[in-house]
């Protein structure tokens, strides 16, 4: 089986001031899979999603080290476009946070920022296809005037999912996008994760084992800011290495 990682993550450092987030992490994320980020509270996973695509840029004190490259390329170095860097590499956060626009104008504008389309016909068919691949064409077809903000939480959800894919992006980001949903909504959420890992690197942090052992065929856990141990979804959970993540992940410290 061949694979491509997408990202490959190098000796990462990440300090807040002089306060310490992430020690020394290496990984590589694989293209066509998801990959599951899991680990206790305070633990490091969401500042190590974010510096990813570089959303902790807008964090003041926040410093990185080592080196991360998507597809080769050094995405700290000075030739990178943070952000074509962040179309590249979407995210999704834990609280839907569509912007206060149309459902139609919530995707089409990152591809109109973009320069995507060419004219309304391109546009209404970029949109068209993200809302079909996020799973919510149907249910908003006839309403893509309506304000993003007046769907339900999991509509949201997809909508920011819909956001995301509009700009073709290589990795899609997601930190704990299921907390703010019932059953129901995550169900539909952890479908379209499976539906869409054959087009996109998918990286999600999330506190439910059973999500990630569900949705993932790679697993991290992330303990005190190190990444303890990394492998295949089913080795970590029916066969961990090490007796931290055996703890954890049998339930004897959260
Ligand atoms: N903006 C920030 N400024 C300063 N310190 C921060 C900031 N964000 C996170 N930290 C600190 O960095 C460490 C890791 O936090 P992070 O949010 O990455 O953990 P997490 O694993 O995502 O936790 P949770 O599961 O609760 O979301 C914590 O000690 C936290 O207090
Ligand atoms: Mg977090």
């Amino acid at each position: 089986m061949t694979e491509t990682n997408r990202i490959s993550a190098r000796n990462v450092k990440v300090f807040y001031g002089e306060k310490q987030a992430i020690n020394d992490v290496s990984i590589d994320i694989a293209s066509e899979h998801v990959t599951a980020f899991i680990g206790p509270s305070g633990c490091g996973k969401s500042t190590f999603l974010r510096v990813l695509n570089r959303m902790n840029d807008t964090i003041p004190g926040c410093r990185v080290t080592g080196e991360i490259k998507l597809d080769g390329q050094d995405i700290y170095g000075p030739d990178m476009d943070v952000v074509q860097l962040r179309a590249r590499v979407g995210m999704v956060f834990q609280k839907p946070n569509p912007f206060p626009k149309s459902i139609y104008e919530n995707v089409a504008y990152g591809p109109r920022i973009h320069g995507l389309a060419n004219g309304k016909t391109e546009m209404d068919a970029i949109v068209e296809k993200s809302l079909r691949r996020a799973g919510l064409w149907d249910e908003v077809k006839d309403r893509l005037t309506d304000a993003g903000t007046a769907l339900s939480g999991g509509q949201q959800q997809r909508l920011c999912i819909a956001r995301a894919i509009a700009v073709s992006p290589e990795v899609i980001l997601m930190d704990e996008p299921c907390s703010a949903l019932d059953p129901i909504a995550t169900a539909r959420i952890e479908e379209l994760i499976d539906d869409l890992k054959g087009r996109y690197a998918i990286v999600i942090v999330t506190h439910s084992m059973q999500q990630a052992a569900r949705v993932s065929q790679r697993t991290a856990f992330f303990h005190l800011g190190t990444m303890v141990e990394y492998g295949p979804t089913e080795q970590i959970f029916t066969n961990p290495r090490e007796v931290r993540t055996k703890d954890y992940i049998t339930g004897r410290y959260g």
